[in-house]
Formats: structure tokens, sequence, C-alpha cells
């Protein structure tokens, strides 16, 4: 393909500086294992997993087939009172690595659509117990719950907010969880766990039987890795279970074996009453996103319908496609047969030590990390995010995509990855951040 002689006008890009990228593009055209090309023919390591989605690697040969085979056969059904066998067994395969309890799975599009299939999910759930009045919902300052309304509500990223005016009503935001205290700790910071106590101060606020919900991404991963506390997550669960307020999990980024399990909430041992989850649910390979339910939510709803009626009213034209049910169970047998979700977690220790080692680069002013996933604070040079763009076209140039979410680069490597190529990306990113 002639990229050059395309114009690159016409495509209104996500989350970009259209007119920058426009004049200077920066291109992917193929990827394979850790690695990018650009459309200049040059490679580059793939630090965040295009954007935490390819965890087994690019190109997986495997996947590309059952999609390929998939849409030979039978390309588009729909999943409104008919369905194809392969979403059952996809929804076997989510059930069987989340948390005991958590067994019923709902497929969407993306993590933002299972943020606001959760949304209602909760809503139906409490109207199913007559409880109907539970229509607030709690969330916290620095997450990133997607961009439709319900997970732009529940956001706390101002730029997502800003523009957007009022968007959902009734929702309220706990405190974040950094603290300049806990600068360059590795893991769970040990002090914070009382952060949580914000939960009960809603509850005497508005009482506890009108808050729906309270979501929380276990680890909040694209306002730059904030790792919980020790005993924070313990906390909001005991203060929902309490006052009879869901807890929701978005895993979008956590889950599949980026924090060393399968889903965070088995990482630090606290399970919720629902998990979001999208990327590495098919590799990134196709778009897809699921919400995973307690059997009581989804008992709760279902059965309170009458006989023939439908439960819940809600899904997208493209729930369960079976081309992203082929890839979702191409990319789940994948982490199983190759024992990916432990290899992240042998490799953590590696990639930690490597990460930590940029401690001393006098622009890194934090770094926080678990598992394979780290986040790396720059100094801002006054005007916020700029110099975390100038990082990633920099990083960009000498070999290396990592994603920033302002100053704060995500560092995300896929399993696959071998320790030199965690050297290199780290030899990467020190050489480009001792240039601030
Ligand atoms: C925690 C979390 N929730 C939701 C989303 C939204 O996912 P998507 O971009 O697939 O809509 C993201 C995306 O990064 C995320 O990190």
């Amino acid at each position: 393909m002639q990229y050059e002689a395309n114009t690159l006008e016409n495509h209104w890009l996500p989350f970009t500086s259209n007119r920058d990228f426009k004049q200077e593009p920066r291109l992917l055209v193929k990827g394979e294992g850790v690695y990018y090309w650009n459309h200049k023919g040059e490679k580059l390591l793939d630090g965040s997993s295009g954007l935490f989605c390819v965890a087994a690697g690019h190109a997986r040969k495997e996947i590309a087939e059952a999609v390929g085979r998939q849409l030979l056969e039978m390309d588009y059904g729909p999943h409104f009172q008919v369905a194809h066998p392969s979403s059952f067994e996809l929804a076997r395969k989510v059930a069987a690595l989340t948390p005991d309890g958590l067994d019923y799975v709902f497929f969407c599009n993306s993590g933002s659509e299972s943020v606001d299939t959760a949304i209602k999910i909760a809503l139906a759930y409490h109207r199913a117990r007559n409880d109907g009045q539970r229509t607030r919902f709690v969330s916290r300052e620095r997450a990133y719950h997607g961009v439709n309304i319900g997970g732009v509500s529940l956001a706390g990223m101002v730029r997502n907010r800003e523009t957007f005016g009022a968007v959902m009503p009734g929702v309220v935001h706990m405190r974040h969880t950094w603290s300049p205290d806990a600068r360059f700790t590795r893991g769970q910071p040990e002090k914070g766990a009382e952060l949580a106590d914000d939960l009960q101060r809603f509850v005497d606020l508005y009482g506890g039987s009108t808050i729906a919900a309270c979501f929380v991404e276990p680890i909040a991963g694209s306002t730059g890795v904030l790792v919980p506390p020790k005993g924070y997550l313990e906390r909001l669960r005991k203060i929902c279970d309490a006052h009879g307020i869901l807890l929701v999990f978005d895993e979008v980024i956590c889950g599949f074996g980026r924090t060393g399990k399968a889903f965070a909430a088995q990482s630090f041992g606290v399970t919720p009453d629902m998990i979001t989850m999208a990327k590495a649910l098919t590799n990134g390979a196709q778009p897809m996103g699921a919400v995973a339910v307690s059997d009581k939510i989804y008992g709760t709803i279902v059965d309170s319908a009458p006989d023939h009626a439908v439960e819940l009213f809600h899904g997208y034209t493209y729930s369960a496609h079976p081309a992203a049910c082929a890839a979702g169970i191409a990319a789940l047998t994948i982490y199983e047969k190759e024992g990916l979700f432990q290899r992240a977690a042998e490799m953590s220790p590696y990639f930690l030590d490597a990460v930590y080692s940029l401690k001393g680069i006098p622009a890194v002013t934090d770094i926080r990390g678990y598992g394979m996933l780290a986040g790396i604070d720059l100094a801002t040079d006054g005007r916020p995010g700029v110099r975390g763009y100038d990082a990633t076209k920099r990083l960009f140039a000498a070999g290396l995509h990592v994603k920033f979410t302002g100053d704060a680069g995500i560092i995300a490597p896929p399993f696959v990855a071998e320790k030199s190529h965690i050297d290199q990306m780290i030899d990467i990113l020190r050489k480009v951040f001792s240039q601030y």
C-alpha cells in the first residue's frame, strides 16, 4: 500500500491532536510479537501492548485463522432471541477465569459499553428486588471508565468531562488514592486504606439505601497506574456489604493476566459483584467487551421477569459477534496453553526492577507498578500534558510505542516479551527521559 499517496484528512482521530498528527503522522502498518512497524519500515517495540490489549503479542495466527474461518462460515448473526454456539463457549471460558460466583457473562463491544452495561445491570438488579430507589453511583477521582455517557459520568478525569456538561446525574466521587508520600512505592502502598471511608461518608450523607453501586478500577490504569493501598479494596467491599451496595471492578486494563492472575480481583483477594472487561479478552484482535456478574445478580433479574418476557432490555446489534467470539475463544486458549498469566507473574519482578531503575532521572518524579503494569510520571514543564505528548513522539522516533496520559507514561508489555525486550524498552525510556 502506498501510504504517502493517501490523504490523512478525512479520518478524525480519537483522543488525538489531529492537526499536529497530520503534519507529522505516526502510522503503524504491521505488528508481530512485541513489535510494530511504521510506514517508513522502521521497527518499534510495543511498550503498551497496543492499548493494553495485546497480551499474547501481535499477529497471532491462531486468532486470525479462527476469525477468518468464522467469517466464512457465518459472518453475522443476531443475538436477540437467537444465538450462535460460540458465545456460550466463550462465556464458559470467561466464567472459568472469573472469581467463584461470577458465572454469568453479558457481551458488548468495548470497555465503554461494558461500563454502561454494568450501570444498567446494577439499576435493573435493585429494581428487580423492589429496591429501585437505589439510583446513585459512587466512583473515584482519577478514574477512567470509558467514553460513553455513563462511563464519563463515573470518570474522574477533568478533560474527559468538562466539554460534555452535566452528563449523568447522581454520581459522586471518592478521593483518588495517589499520595505524594508514597512516591516510588513498588506494589501496594502501606498507607491509604482509610480513603475507602469516603464511601462511608457518602452513605452517611445520602443514605446507603440510595446508592446502587460503587465502581473502581482495582488499579486505576489510564491515569497512570495507581495501585490500591493495602486494605483499601477490602474496606470498600466491607462498606458495600454493610449497605447493600454493589461493588464493580472495572478490569478493562487489569483483566486477563496483567496483575499476574486472571483478574485483579484474585490478585488482591477481593471479589466484586461485577467485573467489566474488554481489550485482552480477544487479545485486541476484535472489538469486544463483557460484564461478568454474580449468580445472585443474574438470578434476581432473570427470575423476576414473567415467563417468556425479555428480562433485561439491553443489548447491542454486535453483542457476542461470532467473529469476536472466535477471537476471544482463540485468545483465551492461547493464554491457557502458553500459561501466559503465570508468565506475567514470573516476569513481573524483572519488569518492575527494570522500570524502577529509572528512578534518579531528574524528570522522573514518581514510578508505580504492579504485575506487568507500571506508570512513570514526568515532571510537567508547567503546561500539563505537553511533556507527555512530546515524550510519546520522541519515544516513537526512538523505536518504542508507549501510551501517555497527560505526563504519565503507562508501560505494559505483552506477556510474551523476553527479558531482552524489556531491557531494550528501558534503555529507550532512559535515553529519552534523560533528555528533559
Ligand atoms: C478501566 C477502563 N474502563 C473502560 C475503558 C474503555 O474501554 P474502550 O476504549 O474499549 O471503550 C478503558 C480503556 O482504556 C479502561 O481502561
